[in-house]
């Protein structure tokens, strides 16, 4: 299976400019049984379109951000179950740009384990900020530190959006080869904590600066399962193209 996962961050600035978008994408995602449409959107307007979402529709909605905590007095935040209830089935976990306010490895995965345990897909972004040093190290730790919390079982629940943070905003991707190298390095940590068979059944997709331009060679690469768009993903016309490039 694929994925298209589009992360609109805090944008459009309004519901009726964020209305327009999501009926454009309504009408014209394409279908594609090896290929999941996600549309992730600021949490407020999440209501309204799941209100306004067909119930044949070709996407899924997905959740920028959740809170690990069930209940309680926690200002602000959202749970898990929450989103489930809207009616979201993926939520990003560990955005660079949240671990930038300060979400470190610990919090991100209670994050990605609330998000299985509510039956919601996690979506776990991890990528270093840099290629000099041991940015390995930073990568695996970013994986284990998730991995180490969670059941075989969970991980059927996870995909990893692998987004060196260097290619997040830029003009550039990095290249699908370099994506499949570090892709290769995700799956052989899950591979040692668990097995073979949940390291190959791990989606891992790539994103920073994909775009309907640059689409393509991502899709023929092997060993990557599709791509999390950032802001390619608010162009209607682009985000239908880029899921197109999966769908055939
Ligand atoms: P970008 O963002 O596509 O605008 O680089 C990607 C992301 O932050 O997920």
């Amino acid at each position: 299976m694929n994925y298209v996962i589009g992360n609109w961050k805090m944008a459009p600035g309004s519901w009726q400019k964020a209305e327009q978008i999501y009926g454009q994408l309504v009408r014209d995602l394409p279908s594609g049984k090896d290929c999941t449409t996600v549309i992730a959107p600021p949490h407020v307007y999440l209501h309204p379109m799941a209100a306004q979402k067909p119930s044949d529709a070709v996407f899924a909605l997905g959740a920028q951000n959740v809170y690990f905590e069930s209940s309680g007095a926690h200002t602000g935040e959202v749970s898990a179950d929450q989103l489930s209830d809207l009616g979201v089935s993926y939520v990003i976990c560990g955005h660079s740009e949240r671990r930038a306010l300060g979400e470190d490895n610990a919090l991100v995965a209670k994050k990605v384990q609330a998000v299985v345990t509510a039956g919601m897909y996690a979506v776990l972004c991890v990528g270093e900020s840099s290629r000099e040093g041991d940015w390995h190290a930073f990568l695996i730790e970013e994986i284990e530190s998730v991995a180490r919390l969670l059941t075989e079982a969970d991980m059927a629940r996870v995909i990893v959006a692998y987004e060196p943070i260097w290619a997040i905003g830029a003009e550039e991707p990095d290249t699908p080869d370099g994506a499949h190298t570090s892709a290769l390095l995700i799956r052989k940590v899950i591979r040692e904590r668990f097995n073979e068979s949940v390291a190959a059944d791990l989606p891992v997709l790539y994103g920073g600066s994909v775009n309907a331009k640059n689409i393509k060679p991502f899709a023929e690469q092997e060993g990557l399962n599709g791509v999390l768009v950032g802001r390619a993903s608010r162009d209607p016309k682009q985000f239908v193209q880029i899921a197109e490039a999966y769908t055939g």
